[in-house]
């Protein structure tokens, strides 16, 4: 018998849909790598923040992320990105990154720095034995991974995805993310054609899981 099949699952879906939750748990049953790809556009923002580079002022944005140098340390089965060898810290779920992150992730440009690094997730997820990888974000299924071996796409009440955020002690600016990042022209929030679309308003994480374990398992049949 051959190598197994390298699989990919997006995971698209606005503000906390769920995407997290549900990749951990995909990753730990089918030995897959996690990719947060919301965390690195939140690192990013909190580093172009705190070097002071405004996302009105394109020219010094365009020389930093010039600049940078990305890399990547696994932590457990999760990819963190590493920007000139340091790690986020704990700021980057702050309500300061929460309102700035949308603005910043609007511009092509830095939707165009983290492009390859993100593609180059499944080089690492190979390079430390995973079966796959599993990434959640805006864009997977659309722009970075449009054949991924499956997509799916989470959506739920805004209600119950501020009931959500408050139960993990978090203050997050959902609606408005949401409408920052479905409206932008570059690689907006969409569910793709094709992708799984998911309403988990009404259904416990377990439940989300279930339905999505179900279908990868069929896939690797
Ligand atoms: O998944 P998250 O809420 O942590 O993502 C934070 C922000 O990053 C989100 O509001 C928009 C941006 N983002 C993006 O534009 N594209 C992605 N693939 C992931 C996140």
């Amino acid at each position: 018998m051959g190598p197994l099949p390298f699989i990919i699952v997006a995971i698209d879906g606005g503000a906390a849909s769920g995407k997290s939750s549900s990749s951990r748990i995909l990753a730990e049953q089918f030995n897959l790598l996690h990719v947060d790809t919301g965390s690195f556009y939140r690192h990013l923002t909190a580093d172009l923040v705190r070097r002071g580079v405004s996302h009105q002022d394109l020219p010094a944005l365009i020389a930093t992320l010039g600049r940078v140098k990305l890399s990547t340390q696994l932590n457990g089965r999760s990819a963190q990105m590493l920007i000139d060898g340091q790690p986020a810290g704990d700021g980057i779920r702050s309500q300061d990154v929460n309102s700035a992150v949308s603005h910043y992730a609007a511009i092509p440009e830095v939707r165009g720095a983290l492009l390859d690094y993100q593609r180059g997730q499944v080089g690492v997820a190979q390079q430390h034995g995973f079966r796959g990888l599993v990434m959640e974000g805006r864009d997977i299924g659309s722009v970075i991974f449009p054949a991924a071996t499956l997509r799916f796409f989470l959506h739920a009440e805004p209600a119950e995805r501020a009931k959500r955020r408050a139960a993990e002690g978090q203050q997050d600016s959902i609606v408005e993310r949401d409408r920052l990042d479905s409206s932008r022209k570059a690689s907006p929030l969409t569910c793709p054609t094709g992708a799984i679309d998911i309403d988990s308003t009404f259904l416990t994480l377990d439940e989300v899981v279930a339905k999505m374990s179900a279908l990868i398992a069929v896939s690797l049949a």
